[in-house]
């Protein structure tokens, strides 16, 4: 596979597909358990940024997060400076969790078996009975405080997201997703957010399987009939699709103001309740916060990141790998710092479309599932994404599967194959 653009990796694995072609996905990809260990390796520890959290949800010195990479625990801190800092959570003593709770602010980060203490800055500051007891045990001489901190990773923050990454070979965050998609996150974050809640959900399928529905334009109005009866999107409207650099990043959007054709899907067959409505019609009571009559729009950053706005409600989504066949997805439901209280309750209540019971998006949390259980046993055998050709570009329309290839590119990149 010729390697362009931020997913560049030297470090080549075995091929697993076909041919060159973007369009042919080996189902073996999804179910293989020596590949999914390889790929916590190869990518996560590779040279991608990881969404790890908000920055709002650290706004005090001392605050802290817990979340993962791959498999691999990771704290967030923001130290007494104001610095954010991201360190795998596990002591350097003998592997124990050192932060066990989802989220705190602590003075220092004191890991429960042994005592030992660290700062905020994942440094190692205290080792218990370092001198021993009556002159006997303790610490030798010789050993080195500076040299057993928590491990530390690289961290960056765009926009009040938090990223880390372990390898020093990752491009700097704009020019990973390339400036059309910085834009666009800038338009939609640019502001200080305001942490709002958090559902979280186990998906049934491969982490793969959800970064490519993510990223599936073609089946939101199709499989969310939610979309397609209240008019929210529906690939008729005006909108388009922008792939960011190397493929890994896109941003899919649908303007409200054109396209609500109803034809369009008589045609082919798919219905929407037209008469259908909804008790309370306030749920869709939007406000148009894009200046352009953007109804949805949705965004990805290889291989962790993914963030919805479905009119009002935000949400940044996480990934994150739990096996070969199982997927945590993290949702973050935020607003701005100045949004007045009636936003806050609009946000909230619309907020209803998305989650794991979402009006929009709980067919999502089934359908990968549905995609894990038929390819089980499969070797040897291919999906297929052809919608709107074979390459990777960005699009005007999204009748096609142009992201997902982009996915692609960029997990072959990456992986070297
Ligand atoms: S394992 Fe953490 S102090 Fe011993
Ligand atoms: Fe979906």
């Amino acid at each position: 596979m010729a390697m362009d653009g931020p997913f560049d990796n030297q470090t080549a694995a075995p091929t697993r597909f076909p041919s060159e072609k973007l369009t042919e996905i080996p189902y073996d990809l999804y179910t293989d358990e020596g590949l999914y260990r390889q790929e916590l390796e190869t990518i996560y520890r590779g040279p991608v940024w990881n969404y790890l959290a908000l920055a709002c949800e650290l706004p005090e010195p001392g605050d802290y997060v817990t979340t993962y990479i791959g498999e691999t625990p990771v704290i967030v801190t923001r130290d007494r400076d104001g610095q954010i800092h991201a360190m795998e959570n596990r002591c350097a003593h003998r592997g124990a969790l050192v932060c066990l709770k989802r989220r705190g602010n602590a003075k220092l980060l004191t890991c429960v078996y042994h005592s030992w203490t660290y700062r905020l800055d994942g440094s190692l500051r205290g080792v218990a009975f370092e001198n021993g007891v009556g002159g006997e045990g303790g610490l030798p001489d010789d050993f080195d405080k500076q040299a057993h901190g928590l491990k530390q990773l690289r961290v960056t923050e765009f926009c009040g997201l938090i990223f880390g990454s372990y390898s020093d070979a990752t491009l700097d965050f704009e020019t990973y997703i390339g400036p059309e998609i910085a834009a666009h996150m800038r338009n939609i974050l640019g502001k200080p957010l305001k942490f709002l809640g958090r559902n979280v959900q186990v998906l049934p399928n491969n982490w793969k399987i959800y970064n490519e529905n993510l990223r599936d334009s073609y089946h939101a109005s199709l499989l969310h009939t939610f979309f397609n009866t209240f008019k929210l999107n529906r690939l008729s409207q005006e909108g388009g699709i922008i792939v960011g650099t190397g493929g890994g990043s896109h941003i899919s959007y649908g303007k409200s103001s054109t396209g609500y054709d109803h034809d369009a899907y008589k045609e082919e067959g798919i219905h929407s309740l037209k008469d259908m409505q909804l008790q309370d019609p306030t749920l869709l009571d939007a406000v148009d916060e894009s200046g352009e009559g953007m109804t949805t729009r949705i965004m990805s950053v290889f291989p962790t990141f993914g963030l919805q706005c479905h009119y009002n409600s935000i949400a940044v989504r996480q990934v994150l790998p739990k096996g070969v066949g199982e997927t945590e997805l993290v949702w973050n439901h935020v607003g701005y710092q100045d949004d007045d209280a009636e936003m806050d309750q609009r946000r909230l209540k619309q907020s209803n479309l998305v989650g794991p019971a979402g009006y929009i998006s709980m067919e999502d949390g089934c359908i990968g599932g549905f995609v894990q259980k038929a390819i089980q046993g499969v070797h040897g055998e291919i999906g297929v994404v052809p919608m709107g050709g074979e390459t990777v570009e960005s699009t005007k329309g999204r009748a096609t599967e142009v992201s997902i290839r982009g996915f692609w590119k960029a997990y072959r990149a990456v992986m070297g194959v």
